[in-house]
């Protein structure tokens, strides 16, 4: 059975994949910061799947959070045969007037952490030969 591993599973595009892969068989890592959110989803899944569903807890935005993750991932036993970099946010309005602690958050979570995530579990996947990456994860425009 496949693994597949969703950032930002709690609520939104995130949640939607982690219906679709469940009732297509798929072992899950669900990832976000909302606890509950996680473990109840997991919960229901795994009660209408027969699947195995992993909760972490993880704030993307904090430093070596990708790493962290992985380590995590790792320590799990788990192999991710599929990498959904789904966390994120977006913003709109004129920089200028835009609070600067937000876009930086927003760097980090919406690129920082897809490619640190991208680079650790890439090599695994290759060495494999096999594995997919999702990106869905983008960064908003600004009007300037
Ligand atoms: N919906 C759209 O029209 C649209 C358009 C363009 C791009 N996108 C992109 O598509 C992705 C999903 O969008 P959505 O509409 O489904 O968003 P959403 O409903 O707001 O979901 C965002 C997900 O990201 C998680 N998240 C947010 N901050 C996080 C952090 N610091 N660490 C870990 N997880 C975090 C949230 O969970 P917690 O709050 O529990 O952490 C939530 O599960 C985002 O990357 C978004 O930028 C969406």
């Amino acid at each position: 059975m496949e693994t597949a591993l969703i950032t930002g599973a709690s609520s939104g595009i995130g949640e939607a994949f982690a219906l679709e892969l469940a009732a297509k068989n798929t072992n899950l890592v669900l990832v976000a910061r909302s606890e509950d959110k996680l473990n109840q989803l997991a919960q229901q899944l795994q009660g209408q799947f027969n699947i195995r569903a992993e909760v972490i807890v993880q704030n993307l935005t904090e430093p070596e959070a990708a790493r962290t993750l992985f380590d995590r991932v790792e320590r799990l036993g788990l192999s991710v045969d599929l990498l959904i970099n789904n966390a994120g946010f977006g913003d709109y309005g004129a920089f200028a007037d835009r609070p600067l602690d937000k876009q930086i958050e927003m760097i980090q979570l919406n690129i920082t952490a897809l490619v640190g995530l991208t680079g650790l579990f890439l090599p695994e996947m290759k060495q494999r030969g096999s594995g997919s990456i999702i990106n869905v994860s983008s960064i908003a425009g600004f009007q300037d």
